[in-house]
């Protein structure tokens, strides 16, 4: 005879980030990678920009840098983002909104604070994810997906005491909006002090809690967590629990980040990760002699 049950996830570990200068000079907390810790199948990287308050004319951003073999997401939470590409396409992004782009075969793109608010200054924060392509989607064209904050889906508890926008895959009955490559689940939930979080994660998906601001009990063993830290939970069980500790003075912001593994080889070089060595030479060569395009608007 066989049962199947319903286990909650365990903690694997707790990750604290590292500060780092991106750019021109951003001040990004980066959990991953870094030399004991270089990827989480199938994310490759994710990088906090602020909450920082910049004077006027200080914002900083990343000028024309090239990608190919992966997606990066963007996420601003306060502040506004201009972007642009080699493929033509130019926008913005606020508080709220989403980008995310397939680089596949290759994009150069910029991502600059916009202009006015660069002028006026003003706090600035959001997060970067990149997430691998598989080897099949590696030269795929590349796609943008930019779904404005309204646009994404939300859901709360019956008592209101958990909410979550849906940037990928479903939870508490709301569906994402953006296509994914491969099976995805990206959530922010914000929890009320007291309040639990069950978010079904289906076995084959690693997964991962980034925090945002204050602190929580997360996995079945009720690890502690804060600010800056990212709890992975291990391939034990069908659902991830996390919750505010009984005594919380402030709610609790984090990331529920998961995807299944593409269990390929990782072959990086700063923006291009591809699954050989072979490719990456490729990728720097096209890169050099401008078969990725340039920025020319
Ligand atoms: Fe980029």
């Amino acid at each position: 005879m066989t049962t199947q049950t319903r286990t909650m996830r365990t903690v694997a570990g707790i990750i604290n980030s590292v500060q780092t200068l991106e750019g021109e000079g951003m001040l990004v907390r980066r959990p991953f990678p870094k030399s004991t810790f270089s990827d989480f199948d199938p994310f490759l990287l994710l990088d906090e920009f602020g909450p920082v308050d910049v004077e006027p004319g200080q914002a900083k951003g990343a000028p024309d840098h090239p990608h190919r073999g992966f997606e990066t997401v963007s996420y601003i939470l306060e502040g506004r983002v201009e972007h642009k590409d080699s493929q033509g396409h130019k926008g913005e992004l606020g508080a709220g909104d989403v980008q995310w782009m397939t680089a596949g075969a290759g994009v150069v793109h910029s991502e600059m604070p916009e202009r006015e608010f660069a002028r006026t200054g003003g706090r600035i924060h959001g997060l970067q994810l990149w997430v691998n392509l598989p080897r099949r989607d590696k030269m795929m064209k590349p796609r943008y997906q930019e779904i404005p904050s309204e646009k994404i889906p939300t859901a709360q508890t019956e008592d209101g005491s958990v909410t979550v926008k849906v940037i990928a895959g479903e939870a508490l009955g709301a569906k994402a909006v953006i296509q994914t490559q491969t099976p995805i689940i990206y959530l922010h939930f914000r929890l009320q002090p007291g309040a639990i979080a069950v978010q079904p994660v289906p076995k084959e998906y690693n997964a991962f809690i980034y925090v945002l601001d204050g602190e929580g009990l997360f996995g079945e063993d009720s690890q502690r967590a804060g600010n800056g830290q990212m709890v992975l939970f291990a391939q034990d069980g069908e659902e991830v629990k996390f919750a505010t500790p009984t005594d919380a003075k402030s709610q609790l912001d984090v990331l529920l980040i998961a995807g299944v593994p593409l269990n390929e080889p990782v072959v990086r070089y700063g923006p291009f990760v591809m699954n050989t060595q072979t490719e990456i030479t490729q990728a720097i060569e096209d890169y050099r002699n401008g078969r990725l395009g340039s920025i020319d608007f």
